[in-house]
């Protein structure tokens, strides 16, 4: 798969195979990420790397508090309202995922359960958190973008898909908590990462993207 292929081939995967990855790949791909760019080279990225029972005993953790509406708290504020075209997006995005899965525009049941699958990683056998200091500011956010791409994009030599999830950091206190990780740290993101199931219909999702002319100038 050549560089094209493989940014054209990454999709956010949401049905995953339990089988478990070898430490060696996921070394692997941590390796070939730990490669991206960052301001003055800071690399500010840290990594907790969950699987086996700690992974299943948070994600029921993250379950029960998703399930008894524990008021989210990210360290990262979500976008309260988007303007109008992104807007749109976001919804047509939400629409037709529930289009594929044949779940109706009026069922919120169906969409709540579908919204806590991310507390369930979406049966990944791995969950990636992507940490910073609290100290950082927003340039080390950015390098933390270009890492977490670079995790999802080398995943996919292994033949793994990967889905990054603003949802697994709804609860960073209870993240840190059960992971020992201190206070000063800020959740960014969490990325469930496996083999992908190539049976499940949500899998079959594919997000559209606009045409370049409505993004670009050119001078
Ligand atoms: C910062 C960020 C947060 C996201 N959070 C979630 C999430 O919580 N749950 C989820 O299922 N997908 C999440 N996604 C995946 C997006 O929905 C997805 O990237 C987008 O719809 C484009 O689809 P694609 O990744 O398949 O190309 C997130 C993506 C990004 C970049």
């Amino acid at each position: 798969m050549n560089i094209l292929e493989a940014i054209e081939n990454r999709r956010s995967i949401r049905a995953f195979k339990p089988d478990p990855i070898p430490d060696d790949i996921v070394k692997n791909i941590l390796n070939a990420a730990s490669r991206s760019p960052s301001y003055t080279n800071t690399q500010p990225w840290e990594v907790a790397v969950v699987s086996g029972k700690i992974k299943d005993d948070l994600s029921r953790e993250l379950f029960t508090a998703a399930s008894l509406n524990t008021p989210i708290s990210p360290e990262i504020q979500k976008q309260s309202s988007w303007p109008e075209e992104l807007d749109k997006r976001a919804k047509e995005h939400s629409a037709r995922r529930c289009e594929v899965l044949g779940i109706e525009r009026s069922d919120d049941r169906k969409k709540k359960d579908l919204r806590f699958l991310n507390f369930k990683f979406y049966g990944a056998p791995v969950a990636l958190f992507i940490f910073i200091d609290k100290c950082l500011g927003e340039w080390s956010i950015l390098d933390t973008g270009m890492f977490a791409q670079n995790i999802m994009i080398s995943a996919l030599e292994f033949g793994l898909g990967t889905c990054p999830q603003a949802s697994l950091t709804d609860y960073p206190h209870i993240i840190k908590k059960h992971l020992n990780i201190p206070e000063s740290k800020r959740l960014v993101l969490g990325i469930s990462i496996g083999f992908p199931d190539s049976e499940a219909l949500i899998n079959t999702y594919r997000s559209d993207r606009v045409e370049i002319d409505k993004f670009v100038r050119w001078y």
